[in-house]
C-alpha cells in the first residue's frame, strides 16, 4: 500500500511538470508564431505577369548596373567592396545568382520598394532613405521582364557556400567558415554596416546550435516574427535556397553531426548489454544474501 502512495505521488509530480510547468516555460520562452511562408503572398509581386528576358537585360543594364556588378553578363564591380561599403553602407550583391536564390514574387516586390519587402518601413523614418531606389514608376512589364532576365541568367544549381555567401555575406561573417583564410569574414567592414544597420550584424558561425533550425527557417523567412522591431531585412530567399543556407550553417557550425547521429544505434546496444550484465549481476548479490 505504502509503495502505491509513493508511486501516486511521484505520477502525480512527475504529471504536473511534464504537462503543465513545462509547456508553459516553453511557451514563454519560444512563443509560437506562424510557419514560414514563402510564396511572399503579402507583398505587391509579380501578380501572375511574366516578362520578356530580353527587354529585361536592356532594363538591367540601364538601371541597375551602376551599383550592383554582373560578372557572368559582362558588368564589372564599378567600385572596390571598401568604396562600395562607404558609398552605400552596404555592399550591394552581384545579381548574377539573384534570379535563382531569391522568389520571383519577392524580387519583383523589392525592386518596387525595398523597404516594404523587407520589412524594415520602421527604420526609414524622418527622411532616412533606403540605399536602393524603389522602381514602383516602372510598368509591372517591365518589373516582370527584369525579373525574367535575372532569371535566364541564373545558374540551375549552388554550393551551399555559394548560396550563403551570395544571401548573407555582405552583412554576415562565418569565420568558422574558414577561420585561417578569412575568405568568410563579412564583405562590409563593420564600421559600414554599422551606421546602416545601427548594429554589427553577428558571426553567424554558431548560430545553428544557439538557436536551432526550426527558429533560423522562421527568422530569415521574416525576422520581425521573432525579434520584432530588428534591424536585419527579411531576405526573400527561395524555401530551396533557405534550406541550404541553414545545411552550410549546419557545415560549418555542427559539423559533427551526422557522426553524432549515426552513433546513435550503436550506443542504445551497449546500454541494453549493460543493462543485462547489471541485472545478472543484481541476482547474483540477492542470490548470495538469501
Ligand atoms: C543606387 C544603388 C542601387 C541601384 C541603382 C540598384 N540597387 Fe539593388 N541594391 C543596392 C544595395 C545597396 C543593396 C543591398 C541592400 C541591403 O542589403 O540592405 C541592393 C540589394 C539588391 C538585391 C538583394 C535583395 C535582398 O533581398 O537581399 C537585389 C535582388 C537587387 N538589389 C536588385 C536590383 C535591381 C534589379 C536593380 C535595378 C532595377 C537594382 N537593384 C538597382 C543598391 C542599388
Ligand atoms: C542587410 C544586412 C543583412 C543581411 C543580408 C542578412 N542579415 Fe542577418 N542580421 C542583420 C542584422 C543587422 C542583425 C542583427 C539584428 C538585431 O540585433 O536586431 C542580423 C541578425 C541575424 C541573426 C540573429 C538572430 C537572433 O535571434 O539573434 C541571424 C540568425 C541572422 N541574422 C541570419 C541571417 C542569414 C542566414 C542571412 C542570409 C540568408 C542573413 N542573416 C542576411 C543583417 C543582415
Amino acid at each position: 500500500m505504502r509503495e502505491l502512495k509513493i508511486l501516486a505521488v511521484v505520477v502525480f509530480f512527475s504529471g504536473a511538470l511534464y504537462w503543465g510547468v513545462e509547456p508553459f516555460a516553453h511557451s514563454k520562452l519560444h512563443p509560437h508564431v506562424e510557419a514560414p511562408e514563402y510564396t511572399f503572398s503579402d507583398v505587391d509581386g509579380l501578380n501572375g505577369a511574366t516578362g520578356d528576358a530580353t527587354k529585361g537585360a536592356e532594363l538591367v543594364a540601364a538601371n541597375c548596373t551602376a551599383c550592383h556588378s554582373i560578372e557572368k553578363a559582362g558588368f564589372p564591380a564599378i567600385m572596390d567592396n571598401a568604396s562600395a561599403a562607404a558609398s552605400y553602407g552596404v555592399v550591394p550583391p552581384d545579381l548574377g545568382t539573384a534570379g535563382h536564390i531569391y522568389d520571383e514574387n519577392f524580387l519583383a516586390a523589392f525592386i518596387k520598394d525595398p523597404i516594404k519587402a523587407t520589412k524594415t518601413e520602421h527604420k526609414y523614418v524622418d527622411g532616412k532613405v533606403h540605399p536602393m531606389p524603389g522602381y514602383g514608376w516602372m510598368q509591372p512589364n517591365e518589373i516582370a521582364d527584369i525579373v525574367a532576365y535575372l532569371k535566364s541568367i541564373a545558374p540551375k544549381t549552388m554550393s551551399n557556400k555559394e548560396v550563403f555567401v551570395d544571401a548573407c555575406q555582405r552583412c554576415h561573417s562565418i569565420k568558422y567558415g574558414d577561420f585561417y583564410g578569412g575568405s568568410m569574414a563579412a564583405k562590409t567592414p563593420d564600421e559600414n554596416i554599422k551606421t546602416y544597420m545601427g548594429v554589427v550584424p553577428p558571426d553567424l558561425s554558431q548560430y545553428i546550435r544557439s538557436r536551432g533550425v526550426g527558429y533560423l527557417h522562421e527568422f530569415i523567412n521574416n525576422p520581425q516574427k521573432h525579434l520584432e522591431g530588428t534591424a536585419m531585412p527579411r531576405v526573400g530567399l527561395t524555401k530551396a535556397a533557405e534550406d541550404q543556407v541553414i545545411a552550410y550553417m549546419t557545415e560549418v557550425g555542427d559539423s559533427k553531426k551526422p557522426e553524432r547521429e549515426s552513433l546513435a544505434g550503436p550506443f542504445l546496444g551497449y546500454l541494453v548489454i549493460f543493462a543485462i550484465f547489471a541485472w545478472l549481476w543484481k541476482a547474483k548479490i540477492w542470490r548470495e544474501v538469501h
